[in-house]
């Protein structure tokens, strides 16, 4: 359980997070999407204790992110962009992270479903894009844990990989999970979102289905429903 209380947050004077207020309750895949820049990393960085916000709080599992680290051993954070030391094999940072954060509860498991067991002795700063991801993946699901936040989980990921981390997510959901995400790919989010925030101007300018975004804008499919809410949005500051 997320609960999102009056939560504002400014970067000297770029307002990012003004006054936010939401509630996550029930299992299921909520995705928080919003344009470059519009707070989204911030807002799971700020639920991690990475980022300390201005005014207000997050509650998780009605743990205060400010006062609390015991909620953290009930959630797993996927960066955006991945930070490990790089001069690691990729064993070796996968024992690293296991003897930090204790022992992982499938970690073949996802070797095997994203491809790295032929990675295990790279060097991380000599892997690919997209296999350096993969390793960041690893390291966030391999725990076992109620909450996932994921920050851009398919990014520079190929399509067949996408495809399995989905049925991935979505299994997790049936499992009883909680899992937030943030993405570009809309025709991810139609696929596999129950809920929707969206985040402008450092508000949740939009909450609902995937339905209900879709109606609200009388569009075919979510890529259109954004253009077109983003449309509409330039086109009143022009005015
Ligand atoms: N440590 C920081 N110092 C100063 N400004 C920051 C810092 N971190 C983020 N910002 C600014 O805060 C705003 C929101 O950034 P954030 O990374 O949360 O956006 P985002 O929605 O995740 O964007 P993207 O879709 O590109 O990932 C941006 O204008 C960014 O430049
Ligand atoms: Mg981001």
């Amino acid at each position: 359980m997320i609960e999102i209380k009056n939560l504002s947050k400014a970067y000297k004077k770029r307002k990012v997070l003004h006054h936010i207020d939401a509630t996550i309750s029930n299992p299921g895949i909520y995705a928080v999407l919003g344009p470059n820049g519009s707070g989204k990393t911030t807002l799971m960085k700020i639920c991690m204790g990475l980022v300390l916000p201005d005014e207000g709080d997050v509650y998780i599992y009605r743990e205060s992110v400010r006062a609390s680290i015991q909620y953290r051993r009930m959630v797993s954070y996927l960066p955006q962009i991945a930070r490990f030391p790089d001069n690691l094999k990729v064993k070796e940072l996968l024992q690293l992270t296991e003897h930090l954060r204790g022992k992982a509860q499938r970690k073949e498991m996802l070797m095997e479903l994203l491809d790295l067991d032929p990675y295990m002795d790279q060097l991380f700063r000599n892997l690919s894009g997209g296999t350096q991801q993969k390793v960041n993946l690893v390291t966030c699901l391999m725990y076992d844990v109620p909450l996932y936040l994921l920050d851009e989980p398919t990014a520079a990921l190929d399509p067949v990989t996408q495809i399995r981390l989905k049925e991935f997510i979505q299994h997790e959901r049936e499992r009883g999970k909680m899992v937030v995400l943030t993405t570009h790919v809309p025709h991810l989010v139609q696929a596999i979102a129950d809920e929707i925030f969206f985040l402008l101007y450092g508000d949740i300018y939009f909450h609902g289905s995937v339905e209900q975004l879709i109606g609200a804008y009388q569009a075919n499919d979510v890529e259109e429903a954004i253009a077109r809410l983003l449309m509409y949005e330039q086109e009143k500051v022009k005015i």
